[in-house]
């Protein structure tokens, strides 16, 4: 492979936020938490336990995408960047992995999923697909996952009743997602050549394929829980509701999702939720992350 010059990413250091990795942070997830932790909701509480369960694998792939171009990327703060953002996605990968044991306690088949997600993603996408194809597919994902702080901080109303400690690994995650937002974009456009056609088929893609893994799980979690088929329909219908109604938890999501099929789009170009300053004040004066995420969602 060649090695190319590669110009320090668009806005950076000015626009971009500095990446910082917080290792070590406590969340308390050993402790009394509820099944059902979101306000007693079933579907709430397993459709975000879905996504913890997707997560440690997911993003091995992320780091292993971003990796394969770490020879053609000779910037320096670039190379510092794809380092940071490795090391930030291997602590949410350790603190979902430390979440997901108590699904697994509870009957959930975390093995039986992660061992399908690593067929999935290391035996045959990365078998059979394109390093670029590979890396836009990541660059995909992390449009999606930066978009978690969009849903947690815009819709703050919806998880007042949620379990303060499960709320914020979620809280956390979604702001360092915010953190390295651009930084699989900028190897995806700068290293690896990627142009606009397979930018938006990989979105496409990975906004297929990402809902229906979670739907998937999420149903097996509610069969887990004893659910008859009777009642997981009325729970589905509910909770789809709950996701997709207007003024619901999607519909935040829906503008800062389209801004990337814009051909000039650039993760970094849009500013950080309103919310993100506040988390980071609270976060420097209390050092726990408990405590900054409920500075956001203070009880009702
Ligand atoms: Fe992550
Ligand atoms: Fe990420």
């Amino acid at each position: 492979m060649t090695t190319h010059d590669l110009a320090p990413p668009r806005n950076l250091p000015e626009e971009a936020l500095p990446i910082t990795v917080r290792e070590g942070l406590d969340f308390d997830l050993d402790g009394d938490i509820p099944r059902h932790w979101f306000g007693g909701d079933a579907f709430k509480t397993r459709f975000f336990d879905a996504m913890s369960v997707l997560f440690p694998e997911g993003e091995r792939f992320f780091i292993a995408c971003v990796r394969d171009y770490k020879d053609q990327v000779i910037d320096p703060a670039h190379k510092r960047a794809m380092l940071d953002f490795a090391r930030q996605e291997a602590q949410h990968t350790k603190v979902h992995n430390a979440f997901n044991r108590r699904l697994a306690a509870q009957g959930i088949k975390v093995d039986k999923i992660l061992a399908n997600q690593r067929r999935n993603l290391f035996d045959i996408a990365r078998q059979r697909l394109s390093k670029p194809h590979t890396l836009a597919m990541t660059a995909a994902s992390e449009h999606l996952t930066a978009l978690m702080a969009h849903g947690f901080f815009e819709n703050r109303h919806h998880f007042a009743n949620a379990d303060p400690r499960v709320r914020a690994m979620f809280v956390w995650h979604a702001i360092e997602e915010v953190e390295h937002k651009g930084v699989a974009f900028d190897v995806m456009q700068q290293a690896a050549g990627v142009g606009y056609g397979l930018r938006v088929w990989a979105l496409l893609a990975v906004s297929l394929q990402f809902p229906m893994f979670i739907f998937q799980i999420l149903n097996h979690m509610l069969k887990v829980d004893g659910y008859s088929r009777r009642q997981r329909w009325g729970i589905w219908l509910k909770g789809l509701w709950w996701l997709y109604k207007p003024g619901g938890m999607m519909a935040p999501l829906l503008r800062p999702y389209l801004a990337w099929y814009r051909p000039g789009f650039h993760p970094w170009d849009s500013e950080a939720p309103g919310a993100f300053q506040t988390w980071m004040q609270a976060m420097g004066q209390h050092g726990n992350p408990v405590a900054a995420s409920d500075t956001l969602h203070p009880p009702t």
